[in-house]
């Protein structure tokens, strides 16, 4: 055969598996069966293998032409999949207890259910009346993906649960993982054994799911209607009563020493283990207490992951190059020889700040200790100063930004030292190298939670000057795309459907997505509880009211200060303004039918046996808000211990309703 009708016999099949993709993936509709849809694939990649002339981007070989679909259907938890902070040593865990006697404003015993900390993907299973009637990714916490039929697969997954104790209507969570062994089988297809779960839960088609040994442990619950455990390990041992695989090592411990001896234990013998375990999870047993002490924005106050000790090894330290990030924070990482760690395979390290490069002093070709932690970024510990070179120059940290700009270090009011960071001003969008962060942080999970459109894929864009401003984002040409290397008909239609699903999107999670410094999600939610609505956020930043901001109880100076800063820029606002004249922001959804709706209130002095956070959720439980100044719009003084006189006195002037905690208490009930 001829070389051009070799060609165009390899398009013809090129063709024919994309038609067959599409039955099969957007129409749900194979009109073959899996055997002449493999055959169909080995044909092509043989060819490829024959003839080095040949490449498509809709080849099998490439990736991207043939990812699985990501158009599963999304359901909002019914409770948040929400995940742990990290404990690294003794101190953590200390300062965890007093988080959580902070809280409460007292010191109690507690007691701890232990368990290990696989490493693998979260998934929720509704029951209901028995029957397993859906089956969820974790997702962004918030909404996860339907995976029900993939889930089924998993032979420790039961379908059907006739216990009488079963409840009614429950939520059970778990960890789908892989274990060593069977990964080693598949090594070829996926980095880790996590990646591995992962990657075969979102297959689209649930035959591929089955072809890989999955299992699941159960640990947790989401909604669970009328509980009457009282403990979390009594919860485990129900699991098991209702047919679920619980980790044989989970335990119960008391104090801290115990949860340290046991760490330190389980950290020797967890190589012996038939899966890959991080760390280990301490909850806190009683359930009532877990419910008093309720969630921060990410993570429960109740639980803590112990991760164990990082892996680390040597290497070379062969250029350092400087990453800018969202902030304009000029990031030194070292590019290093490529070096085995715990089984990942790293190349690059973070060397944190021009401080750190200077105490350390770390310079280029220099050998040096490179540390990793579970997904932490791998950085530089320290430098072997016997294998340096005589001729190694002093590292020196470029004063300018990669974009040009002059870069600064700001000098901290309140420890009187300047930053160790040195930063490119924000000019808006001017500095490339922040404009494209800011982007990426505006698709990211917590912000505007674009799936199809990865940190890579908004470099490419970047990179193809497709995008500039994040509002781009939503007049991207298609039909230029899918003709571009690495996408197809079937890529094109997935980012396109996962960017129209983002333009509805939460008050909070759009005034997080704008990236302004100091405004994290947990502050992006007290402007937006504030604001109320995206009208009222746009006029008060018009009108410059940027003050009224420091009624919120957890707004202050520093937040106000970067609001202004962000805001003096008029591309900024203009961006706000566009972005919210395309998007769908929907004002943020507030429990309206408590006790305390539109009743705003203000506390001064200590409370007892409850710490003013928990005292702010109790009242926002029931639709009441906090203020944190004497003024007009307030409506109750709770008194405490030793209050502020001038603040009472105000509010007597004003003739505000003062409560003492014990009839504020009474309100609720
Ligand atoms: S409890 C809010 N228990 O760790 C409670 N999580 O960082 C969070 N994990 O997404 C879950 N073993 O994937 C819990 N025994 C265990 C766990 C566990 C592993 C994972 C899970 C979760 C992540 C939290």
């Amino acid at each position: 055969m001829k070389d051009v009708e070799i060609k165009k016999y390899y398009r013809e099949k090129i063709n024919e598996l994309k038609n067959h993709n599409k039955l099969y993936f957007e129409k749900s509709s194979p009109k073959i069966s899996d055997k002449e849809y493999d055959e169909i694939k080995k044909e092509i990649l043989d060819l490829e293998n024959k003839f080095s002339f040949l490449k498509s981007s809709s080849s099998p070989s490439n990736s991207l032409g043939f990812a699985p679909s990501k158009n599963f259907i999304k359901s909002t938890h019914r409770v948040k999949m929400l995940s742990l902070s990290n404990a690294f040593g003794i101190k953590d865990l200390e300062n965890f207890e007093k988080k959580i006697f902070n809280y409460l404003n007292k010191r109690i015993d507690i007691e701890y259910s232990v368990e290990p900390k696989i490493d693998g993907i979260s998934a929720s299973l509704t029951y209901k009346n028995g029957l397993l009637v859906m089956g969820t990714s974790r997702g962004d916490g918030t909404t996860g993906e339907v995976i029900t039929e993939n889930l089924k697969t998993i032979n420790d997954i039961p379908h059907k649960i006739t216990n009488k104790d079963f409840p009614k209507d429950i939520d059970i969570r778990g960890e789908v993982f892989i274990e060593k062994d069977d990964f080693k089988k598949l090594k070829n297809d996926f980095a880790n054994p996590r990646n591995a779960a992962s990657g075969s839960l979102r297959q689209k088609n649930p035959l591929e799911t089955k072809k890989i040994p999955l299992n699941f442990i159960a640990y947790t619950y989401g909604y669970f209607e009328s509980n009457k455990i009282k403990k979390q390990s009594d919860f485990l041992i129900s699991l098991k009563k209702w047919g679920f695989k619980i980790n044989e090592h989970n335990k119960v411990l008391k104090t801290i020493k115990d949860l340290e001896i046991f760490h330190k234990q389980f950290e020797n013998d967890r190589f012996n283990l038939k899966y890959d375990v991080d760390g280990l999870v301490y909850k806190i047993n009683n359930l009532d207490l877990q419910n008093r002490l309720g969630f921060t924005a990410n993570s429960p106050r109740w639980a803590i992951a112990h991760k164990f000790s990082a892996d680390s090894a040597y290497s070379i330290i062969k250029d350092i190059n400087i990453q800018v990030g969202r902030t304009g924070a000029l990031t030194p990482v070292a590019r290093i020889k490529p070096v085995n760690i715990g089984g990942v395979v790293v190349s690059n390290a973070t060397l944190h700040n021009e401080d750190e490069i200077i105490r350390k002093d770390i310079r280029l070709g220099d050998t040096v200790k490179v540390e990793r932690a579970g997904d932490v970024i791998p950085h530089v510990v320290l430098v072997d100063l016997k294998k340096r070179k005589k001729e190694s120059k002093k590292f020196v940290f470029p004063k300018k930004c990669p974009c040009g700009f002059d870069t600064i270090k700001e000098f901290n009011k309140f420890t009187k030292k300047y930053d160790a960071v040195r930063r490119c001003p924000d000019r808006g969008f001017e500095c490339e190298k922040i404009a494209v962060e800011k982007i990426k942080h505006f698709i990211s999970k917590e912000a505007l939670n674009i799936d199809g459109l990865g940190k890579k894929v908004v470099e490419n864009f970047w990179n193809l000057k497709l995008i500039r401003y994040p509002q781009d984002i939503f007049n991207l040409d298609y039909a230029k795309i899918s003709k571009f290397d690495g996408w197809g008909d079937l890529s094109v239609s997935n980012l396109k459907y996962s960017i129209d699903q983002s333009k509805k999107v939460s008050l909070d999670r759009f005034i997080y997505s704008i990236g302004i410094r100091h405004i994290g999600i947990e502050n992006a939610k007290l402007l937006a509880e504030y604001t109320k609505s995206i009208t009222n956020f746009l006029n008060l930043i018009k009108n410059k009211k940027f003050n009224e901001f420091l009624n919120i109880d957890g707004i202050g100076e520093t937040q106000i200060n970067s609001l202004k800063k962000f805001f003096e820029n008029k591309s900024n606002y203009k961006i706000i303004e566009k972005l919210s004249s395309m998007l769908n922001i929907s004002d943020l959804k507030l429990n309206k039918d408590g006790k305390l709706l539109n009743n705003t209130f203000m506390f001064t002095g200590k409370l007892s046996n409850m710490s003013r956070a928990e005292a702010k959720s109790l009242i926002e439980e029931n639709s009441g808000s906090v203020v944190s100044s004497v003024n007009k719009k307030l409506k109750y003084l709770i008194i405490g211990e030793k209050p502020t006189n001038r603040k009472v006195q105000k509010a007597k002037e004003l003739g505000i309703k003062i409560l003492s905690q014990k009839e504020w208490l009474n309100l609720l009930n």
